[in-house]
């Protein structure tokens, strides 16, 4: 089946995402929630359409035609998002609902299955929750200990502590590719040669960085790679765990049912091969196509440009937003260290009730706590508002912001 947009994507997008055109609080919206979910351009809506006008069977079972494009259609979306991330083979990528599952699914499978009394998980307090809970879960469990990679006053990394918290008990390091609260980006690949020397897995949360920038997974040198699909364009209930063959044929099932096993008996079961070892139950077969055709259309835009876009409205939003008064930025000063969110606070203003101002004005942003609590507790602050930005959108966006922020200033100051 086709997933490739009829017309290449240009800027402003207005065409490509139907969405933007929409009208909140009777104005144009802006949408400023991106890293929370993204947009999704035409042609990943009519992916989604045509799959389920033209072939909807289910997978792997059937002997008839719609069946068999259906299977094949949903294993192309895996070899296109394998290709995507620079998997070595398509069936190092297992489809999952998201990046949570894709960690629990590591520390349920793996970790329940490696880790004893004594050994060390080391995560990081920039972590989102999905990246905390489940180690705390399987560190319950296992009696394992859960160490923390601390973050400084920037929200980077504290990675001269990284040597010393790394020992011969530490069996997995597991961080977000880029923060969802701070922006911040983290070098990977440096954390992957210290955490490799020190004979651990690393385990990469991409949920913020597949969208914005090319992730070849082999290139980082990580054990697992972890994405969303719909925060990079593509539908909600997709997403994607990488990690190499060996890895993953020496991991045992995570869930049990249909579509995993090779033979059922009474009292055991044998597992089918990999990806279908962790597949149980009828996949989100339009979602792996919705991706893939997400994944065709960001190719096609080229992550160099979306790059280049991204980064001149995100300075331009970075310098709007300090020049108001009373307004607080966290994260990287670096740009070069940050990627497309802005967390923030503004005097004596609740960052719930900045939201709600500017959701008067047709401004899309988020407030609270993120899923990341422990950046929160880092700052002294029990939520922020965020904008998070995307290829879609533009300076005027900023300015939209911008405005509505004063209209927050106009309030507090005479409230
Ligand atoms: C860094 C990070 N990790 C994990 C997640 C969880 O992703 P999902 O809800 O798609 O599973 C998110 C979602 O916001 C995120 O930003």
């Amino acid at each position: 089946m086709s997933s490739k947009i009829s017309k290449p994507a240009q800027y402003p997008f207005s065409d490509s995402f139907p969405i933007l055109n929409e009208k909140v609080s009777g104005k144009s919206l802006v949408y400023l929630d991106n890293a929370a979910t993204s947009q999704k351009p035409q042609c990943v809506i009519d992916a989604l359409t045509e799959y389920y006008e033209h072939i909807n069977a289910n997978v792997h079972r059937g002997i008839h035609e719609l069946s068999r494009k259906s299977t094949i259609a949903y294993e192309e979306a895996r070899a296109r998002l394998a290709r995507f991330i620079g998997a070595a083979e398509a069936e190092e990528l297992i489809w999952t609902r998201g990046t949570t599952e894709a960690i629990n699914l590591v520390a349920g499978s793996w970790g329940l299955d490696s880790l004893k009394e004594g050994d060390e998980i080391l995560i990081s307090t920039m972590e989102h929750h999905s990246n905390i809970v489940p180690w705390q879960l399987v560190a319950q469990r296992t009696g394992a200990i859960l160490r923390y990679i601390e973050i400084d006053d920037q929200g980077r990394l504290v990675l001269e502590d990284f040597p010393d918290l790394l020992n011969a008990r530490t069996r997995i390091v597991s961080v977000s590719h880029i923060s969802n609260s701070l922006g911040t980006v983290n070098p990977i690949r440096q954390i992957a040669e210290q955490t490799k020397s020190a004979g651990a897995l690393l385990f990469v949360d991409g949920a913020q960085a597949v969208p914005h920038r090319r992730v070849d997974v082999q290139e980082l040198g990580c054990d697992f790679y972890a994405f969303s699909g719909h925060k990079m364009c593509g539908p909600t209930g997709i997403g994607g765990l990488w990690a190499r063959r060996e890895l993953l044929e020496s991991m045992p099932p995570y869930h049990g049912g249909g579509e995993m096993i090779r033979t059922v008996g009474r009292d055991e079961s044998t597992w089918a091969d990999i990806p279908h070892k962790f597949e149980a139950g009828t996949p989100n077969i339009a979602g792996a196509i919705g991706v893939a055709a997400a994944a065709d259309f960001l190719e096609d835009l080229t992550f160099e440009a979306i790059a280049e876009h991204e980064r001149s409205v995100i300075s331009y939003a970075i310098e709007r937003l300090s020049s108001i008064k009373d307004v607080q930025i966290f994260g990287p000063k670096d740009l070069v260290e940050r990627s497309g969110v802005v967390s923030f606070v503004m005097g004596d203003a609740h960052p719930h009730d900045i939201a709600t101002i500017l959701d008067g004005e047709g401004v899309a942003i988020r407030a609270g706590h993120h899923c990341a609590q422990l950046v929160m507790h880092h700052f002294g602050v029990s939520a922020t508002a965020r904008a998070s930005f995307y290829l879609y959108n533009s300076k005027e966006d900023v300015d939209r912001l911008a405005e509505s922020l004063g209209l927050v200033q106009a309030i507090f100051s005479t409230s």
